[in-house]
């Protein structure tokens, strides 16, 4: 079986990886992605596995060249520690966070559950990061190494748990400052639910002071415009997705990254039981598909023309990520099939998407 191939992985995912906890696993197969990366030899050799290079796939948006429109979304890479390895398995972009300007443990273990029958993930980790100035330092090093495969880096950014709603955006703030300097592109992060009340700040009247804080912050840091997005959930009200879309446009936002994860539990596959048991926090993977299309189609509706959308929540296959960019999306992203599929995922599903892009050509 081919190193890259999806068989191979499944097989390792249902008789390794299913019997060790998510988390450890998660960290387990980051270590590893990131040490083979560092073997002199390695980025040639998985780049020739895993990267699928193909200039039908190259997009430039925000006023940045991506290799593809598919990227890894934030919460995989949360303290900037991986990025280069990971464009080696195949994503145009990587965002990291979510950072926040204090370091912090995140929630107590266990934080991560699988929903295998769903092709989910339950998650309650709670921003665990090593904080804005550690994560800047990391970035401020890949940034000093001319790169051999420019990796186009995203930052999320979120509120620390320890400070109360009014102080947010001096929060939000101090993160911008250190980390907009290393960023093509900064998220506003105010729709995890595993942080007590972060998503009250979707309402318009706190969000606004917050996107002004840290565009303000972000601009002056950089010296230069760094694009703006705003990330929302998929549990917003209909009228609440148009209000941040009215706001992010009134506030001259670059964009929206929709979605994150829900918490929503309807239609699941699994046991009650199995779904109890993962408890509380986000909902990701498979099950949020629907949803996250639907709150694209809206924003595209609403903001379309104005607004650069980032599509998230559920993406698996090729036709998925068609399907996204026919609704209005310039960027996908995802992570739970990124788990699921295994390394070779990206490229199988942007070889796919290459191929399509060339039969719809034909057939015009
Ligand atoms: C996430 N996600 C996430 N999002 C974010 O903005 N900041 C974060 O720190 C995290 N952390 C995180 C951890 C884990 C374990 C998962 C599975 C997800 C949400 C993620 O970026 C994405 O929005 C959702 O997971 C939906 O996409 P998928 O997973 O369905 O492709």
């Amino acid at each position: 079986m081919a190193v890259g191939s999806g068989s191979a992985y499944r097989a390792l995912y249902r008789n390794v990886l299913t019997r060790i906890d998510p988390e450890d696993a998660h960290h387990w197969a980051f270590t590893g992605m990131r040490l083979a990366s560092r073997l002199p030899i390695a980025p040639g050799v998985l780049r020739r596995v895993f990267v699928e290079d193909d200039p039908r796939l190259r997009t430039r948006v925000l006023g940045i060249d991506f290799p593809s429109p598919l990227g890894l979304a934030a919460g995989f890479d949360k303290d900037g520690a991986g990025v280069e390895a990971l464009s080696h398995f195949g994503f145009a972009f990587v965002e990291v966070g979510t950072v926040t300007a204090r370091a912090q443990p995140g929630n107590p273990k266990p934080r991560l559950h699988r929903l295998v029958a769903d092709r989910a993930v339950v998650n309650r980790m709670g921003f665990n990061n090593s904080g804005a100035e550690a994560v800047a330092r990391r970035l401020r090093q890949l940034r000093a190494v001319p790169p051999r495969h420019r990796v186009v880096v995203g930052v999320n950014i979120g509120k620390s748990k320890v400070v109360a709603e009014a102080d947010a955006a001096e929060d939000y703030a101090v993160s911008a400052r250190l980390l907009a300097p290393y960023a093509d592109y900064l998220v506003v992060n105010v729709s995890s639910p595993n942080t007590p009340g972060l998503r009250d700040l979707q309402n318009v009247e706190k969000l606004r002071p917050v996107l002004r804080a840290v565009r303000g912050a972000a601009d002056a840091a950089a010296h230069r415009h760094v694009p703006l997005l705003v990330k929302i959930a998929p549990d917003l009200s209909d009228e609440d997705v148009d209000a941040v879309a009215d706001l992010a446009m009134q506030e001259g936002l670059d964009g929206i990254v929709a979605t994150n994860t829900t918490i929503a539990r309807e239609g699941l596959r699994s046991a009650p039981a199995l779904v109890e048991a993962a408890g509380g926090g986000g909902l990701s993977g498979a099950p949020l598909k629907r949803r996250s299309l639907e709150v694209l189609r809206r924003l595209a509706d609403r903001a379309g023309d104005s607004l650069v959308l980032v599509s998230v929540g559920g993406v698996e296959t090729a036709a998925d990520v068609a399907e996204r960019l026919d609704a209005g999306a310039s960027l996908v992203q995802a992570y739970t099939a990124f788990i699921y599929e295994g390394p070779g995922w990206a490229r199988r599903v942007l070889a796919e998407l290459a191929a399509s892009r060339s039969r719809r050509e034909t057939d015009r």
